[in-house]
Parts: C-alpha cells; sequence; structure tokens
C-alpha cells in the first residue's frame, strides 16, 4: 500500500465517493459506482455512472466527476475515489481503459484509490494504472 501526501485525506474521499454511488444509475448492469475527484485547490467533484438503453451511450463514473470538474473551471487533481461493490473475493473496480485515458489529460500523477464497500481500500496511481499513455506530447 502506497503511502499518501499528508494533505490527501483518503478516507474522505471514499466516502464521497460512496455516498455518490448510491445516485448510479445502473438499471441494466446493476453495477454502481462512485467517483471523487481531489482538486488541487480541495474542492471535490463527485460521478456516478449513467447508464442508456442504448449501451454504448454509457457514461462511467470517473468520466462524469472529471465533466463536473471541467465544467467548475478546475483542471489540476490530486487523487480521486472510486468505489464499487467487487463479488465476494475480488479486488474494488480499477478504471476501464477509456477512463484511464481521460484522467491522463490531466496528468499521470494522480493518486487512485479503489475501494469497495468494506471500506478497505488500494491506493496507485493513474502512471502505474497507464503506463505508456498516449499525451499531447504525441501530438
Ligand atoms: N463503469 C464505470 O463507471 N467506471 C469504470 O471505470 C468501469 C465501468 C460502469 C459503466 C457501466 O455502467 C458499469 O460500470 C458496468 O460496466
Amino acid at each position: 500500500m502506497r503511502r499518501l501526501a499528508a494533505d490527501i485525506d483518503a478516507d474522505a474521499l471514499v466516502e464521497a465517493a460512496r455516498a455518490v454511488r448510491a445516485n448510479a444509475y445502473a438499471p441494466y448492469s446493476r453495477y454502481r459506482v462512485g467517483a471523487a475527484l481531489l482538486a488541487e485547490d480541495g474542492r471535490i467533484f463527485l460521478g456516478v455512472n449513467v447508464e442508456n438503453s442504448a449501451y454504448p451511450s454509457c457514461l462511467c463514473a470517473e468520466h462524469g466527476a472529471i465533466a463536473a470538474a471541467v465544467a467548475a473551471g478546475a483542471h489540476k487533481f490530486r487523487a480521486i475515489a472510486i468505489v464499487t461493490e467487487p463479488k465476494p473475493g475480488a479486488q474494488p473496480g480499477a478504471p476501464c481503459g477509456k477512463c484511464r485515458q481521460v484522467l491522463s489529460e490531466f496528468g499521470l500523477d494522480l493518486v487512485v484509490i479503489l475501494a469497495g464497500l468494506s471500506g478497505a481500500h488500494e491506493t496507485t496511481t493513474l502512471r502505474e494504472l497507464f503506463p505508456r499513455a498516449f499525451t499531447a506530447e504525441d501530438l
């Protein structure tokens, strides 16, 4: 388990993601996801997955949190907590490939906290989850 920077309150971020997860709209998969994104200025932006009867139109929780943050003028982020309910014995869900790409636009040093409903969490970084990312440097 990675040590967090002293000013990242992982428990508070996980709690925010856990609470907003209740609002996930997931009638098709029944797999609810809550995300809480900590901006550099201390603001926390929330997202949930929003499913759609046309399945490819589903929105992931992480993408929703990024959209809320950008709409509020935030572009610098320190950490994101993602809360899912893993199957018994399984690990909490990690961001999908598209969400890794979406998050990477704002920096690979993002701390990523993966939590299940039990409260236990694993801490990693986007750089670790998304090696050899395609970035603006490639353009
Ligand atoms: N989901 C997320 O919200 N984030 C991810 O990174 C992975 C998947 C959602 C999409 C869909 O509503 C449900 O989880 C099952 O794939």
